[in-house]
């Protein structure tokens, strides 16, 4: 059965004079027990994406179904309901409070919920055994490794049982070994939970994990995969893309400094272009570095 229905989906922010359309027309629908991975370039709308799906963020056109109810006409107070109820977050940078006890952060959304203590500190203990830092409950959140931490953030998202997890780079800043452990988690909140994921990711390897891989672009559906079909040149035919770029900017870099030798621009149009393609080039730098590069 098909839960959640993405339509035309369109997002515009807009600061001052500036505008930016971060999604342009995305469509997607996510079944039950599903497991989708979001691939696609920094800045091509992905947060943006989970942060509507999940409620945090209005979308300025288009709609988005859950379970057939058009949450974008949702009133405050039936948003924070979904949030609280239906929603589980895994943030990339955790924003565990590093004053309390890795106990005391899980039982927070659960407080939030006004859940009763009781089931609050069994349901609590629960999930600290489910992943496995039954013995880290009294620890304060410094004092876990980076995959213990992740796997708190988990838990937290799961404390109140929702049944849509939304992961942003869940794995961004751990090693291959945690980061595996991590993304089997959310596979099993799947598998063996029945619940819905949705993970942003850069790390191929990462998103195999999901049912379908969807490339999204410039705030777009570029592609969408069945993550068995998926192959590893899609990815590289984006590697390669990104060389091609890089290798068109240094020309134009090349060719713009003939032309100031040449005299044919002057001073101040020379530095305004080289920002320009500088600029460019590093933000394709950084992508390429990002994709293993
Ligand atoms: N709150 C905001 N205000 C203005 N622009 C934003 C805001 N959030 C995101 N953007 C812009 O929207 C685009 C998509 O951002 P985002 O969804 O964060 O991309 P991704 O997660 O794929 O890197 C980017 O150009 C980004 O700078
Ligand atoms: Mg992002």
């Amino acid at each position: 059965m098909t839960l959640i229905i993405i339509e035309d989906l369109v997002k515009i922010y807009s600061a001052g004079n500036t505008r930016v359309q971060a999604l342009r027309g995305f469509n997607l629908q996510i079944e039950e027990s599903e497991f989708v991975s979001i691939m696609g370039p920094s800045g091509s709308g992905k947060t943006t994406l989970l942060n509507i799906i999940g409620g945090i963020e209005s979308p300025t056109a288009g709609t988005i179904k859950i379970q057939g109810v058009d949450i974008t006409h949702f009133i405050e107070k039936e948003r924070d309901r979904f949030r609280l109820e239906s929603v589980g977050y895994v943030f990339q940078s955790l924003n565990l409070i590093s004053s309390l006890s890795v106990r005391e952060n899980i039982e927070l959304p659960m407080v939030a919920a006004n859940m009763d203590s009781k089931t609050c500190h069994s349901r609590t203990e629960e999930l600290l055994e489910l992943f496995g830092i039954e013995k880290r409950g009294n620890h304060l959140p410094d004092q876990l490794s980076g995959g213990e931490k992740q796997r708190v953030a988990i838990a937290m998202a799961l404390a109140n049982d929702p049944w849509l997890i939304l992961a942003d780079e869940p794995t961004g800043e751990l090693d291959t070994e945690n980061a595996e452990v991590i993304v089997s988690y959310l596979r099993k909140c799947v598998d063996e939970l029945e619940k819905i994921v949705v993970m942003v990711t850069h790390d191929a390897t990462m998103a195999r994990y999901a049912d379908r891989i969807c490339f999204i672009s410039d705030g777009r559906v570029k592609s969408i995969y069945k993550s068995n079909e998926y192959k590893e040149e899609d990815m590289n035919s984006y590697v390669f893309h990104l060389k091609k770029r890089i290798m068109e900017i240094d020309s134009s870099m090349r060719k713009l400094e003939t032309q100031f030798l040449d005299k044919a621009i002057d001073n101040s149009r020379y530095l305004e272009e080289y920002r320009r393609i500088t600029t460019i080039k590093n933000v394709l730098d950084d992508e390429l570095h990002r994709m293993g590069h």
